[in-house]
């Protein structure tokens, strides 16, 4: 089973990036957590970052074909992007929403998602254990 753990914008900033609301784990300690969890499991994990949406377009779209399902941390791009959300339906890969804060519980903006359209679920709200918790829920979800 693979899996692509996607983030989007500003994520590479974690650990620093308002540490109030986001926590003081970097990405690269969440990809460990991920690449752990990954050998546990008996998975392969491929971990990946962009600010640019084009290019997060284009992993989507380089998942086709190698990867089982996404894991798609797209930042404020979640409430923005049309084009995301048409990269996801288009791939016909079952994709998880994930965010590490509770979206919903913050300002008005953060809760409209477009990737909700298109996704099998959503996690948020719990800090960079999210990310174990998408990879768990993903792994039932394909061998279900
Ligand atoms: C986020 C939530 C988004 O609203 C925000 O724009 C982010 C991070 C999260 O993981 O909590 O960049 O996706």
């Amino acid at each position: 089973t693979a899996i692509l753990v996607l983030n989007g914008p500003n994520l590479n900033l974690l650990g620093t990036r308002q540490p109030e609301v986001y926590g003081y784990t970097t990405l690269a300690d969440i990809e460990t957590m991920c690449q752990d969890w990954a050998e546990t499991a008996g998975c392969t994990v491929s971990f990946a970052q962009s600010n640019h949406e084009g290019a997060l377009v284009d992993a989507i779209h380089a998942a086709k074909g190698q990867q089982d399902g996404i894991i798609l941390n797209a930042g404020a791009y979640t409430h923005t992007s049309i084009a995301l959300m048409d990269a996801i339906a288009s791939v016909e890969l079952p994709a998880i929403e994930l965010h590490l804060s509770n979206v919903h519980a913050r300002e008005e903006f953060r809760h409209n998602s477009y990737i909700a359209k298109v996704a099998i679920g959503l996690i948020c709200g719990f800090g960079a254990h999210g990310y174990v918790l998408a990879l768990e829920a993903m792994k039932a979800h394909l061998s279900r």
